[in-house]
This record gives structure tokens, sequence and C-alpha cells, in this order.
């Protein structure tokens, strides 16, 4: 935490994001190489709409109730210094096998291959346990040694003790293949909830 002179706590406020492109691999994302932090998780879970919170612009990234919106890599320019990377979801059951093994393969060899992501959210939906589908990715994640936080998403739907008790669950699920938990982060697109410490743990990397 930094301080001004008069104790004034600088906070981190995104005043200008812009779409800065799609693509489907490393080696055609933006030319202006910056940090970025990346945004993960099952299909529909909410990660644009996340990316719309924390930016204070519902029209930024597109989101849809049905799942399987996101199809490409999509670069946001937040500030003029650093991106947010909103990323297609995986395991959408619907799609074809054919095209979940080549999502899966753009998702993976991005976070592999992309030498400026800081870290990776992995979102998961507060609502449920966290998934065999999640702990095999992050269990990938940390076997090719990618940061990483989870970040619970659409925390309106639960009351407190809900919460509570869910996210002792997820810890416990963790602790099986983990020796350590990684940072987490509860959040709410609704109700804005998450928005600042998300923000300030971004804010320490930049
Ligand atoms: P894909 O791009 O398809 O992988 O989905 P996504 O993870 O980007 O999800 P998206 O942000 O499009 O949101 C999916 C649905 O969940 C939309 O109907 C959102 O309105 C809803 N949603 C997202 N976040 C929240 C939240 O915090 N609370 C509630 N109640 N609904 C949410
Ligand atoms: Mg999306």
């Amino acid at each position: 935490m930094r301080y001004e002179k008069h104790h004034r706590r600088i906070e981190m406020t995104i005043k200008q994001a812009i779409f800065a492109g799609s693509c489907t691999n490393v080696a055609a994302k933006p030319a202006r190489k910056l940090p970025e932090f990346a945004f993960i998780g099952r299909s529909n879970v909410g990660k644009s709409s996340l990316i719309n919170l924390l930016c204070d612009n519902r029209k930024l990234a597109k989101t849809s109730s049905t799942p399987g919106k996101t199809q490409l890599i999509n670069h946001f320019l937040i500030n003029d210094r650093w991106y947010l990377v909103d990323l297609p979801g995986y395991g959408y059951a619907r799609m074809s096998q054919e095209g979940r093994d080549r999502l899966r393969r753009m998702i993976e060899g991005y976070i592999s291959q992309s030498e400026e992501l800081v870290v990776l959210f992995v979102l998961v939906d507060c609502r449920h346990d966290i998934g065999k589908i999640d702990l095999d990715f992050i269990h990938r994640l940390g076997e090719n040694g990618i940061p990483f936080a989870i970040l619970f998403t659409k925390c309106d739907k639960l009351g407190p003790n809900a919460l509570k008790a869910q996210i002792e669950r997820d810890k416990e699920l963790l602790l099986q293949d983990w020796e350590e938990l990684p940072p987490m982060f509860t959040s709410s697109a609704q109700d804005g909830s998450g928005k600042k410490e998300i923000l300030d743990y971004i804010e320490q990397y930049i």
C-alpha cells in the first residue's frame, strides 16, 4: 500500500480500458508487450462479466447467458500500461470434441507461451464444488509453473454462511493436491463485490 503526503491511500483505478484485439495464439497478440492479467474458467462462469465490472463498462467484453460466448483470446489495454486478457471458457459440454480440443490447445498454448502473463485468475462458480475439470486444469498450472489465483464468481447468489462453507469445502479439495492454498478472491459482477480487492492485488505487480 502506498501513501501520499496527506495519507490518502493511492488505489488502483481503471481510467481507460480499450479493446486491443483478438487472437488465437501468442504470435498474433497485440504488438505492444505489457504485463498481462488473464481470466480463465469454465464456460459461463462469468469471466467477461468480471472484466466489465473491473473496467466499469458493461459493453467492453461480450457476455452471454449461453455458454461458449468467448471463442478468442481478447486483450484489453488498461490505463495504457497493462492488459486484462479474456480467455475462452473450458469444459463446455455442448461443444464438439473437436471444438473443445481446439479451445484447449488455444488456451493452454497461450498461457504457457505468453512471457508477459503475470497472474492467471481461475474463476470458479461459488455455488458448486470446484470441479474435476478445474482441479485438473489447476494441477497442470502447477506442473507448468504458471502463477494463479482462484476467484469465486456469482457470490451474490449465496448468503454469507453458505459462501463461507462452500469456500471451506473447496479449500479442502485443493489441499488434497496442493501443500499451500493459492490467493483467493470472492466477487460478484452483479453487486460489485471483490472489485477493489482484485484491483489492489493486480496493482502490486505493476
Ligand atoms: P464464456 O465466454 O461463454 O466462456 O462465458 P463467461 O465466463 O465469459 O461468462 P459471462 O461473463 O458471459 O457470464 C455468463 C452469465 O453469467 C451471464 O448471463 C452473466 O450475466 C451471468 N453472470 C456473470 N457474473 C455474474 C455474477 O457475478 N452474478 C450473477 N448473478 N450472474 C453473473
Ligand atoms: Mg466470455
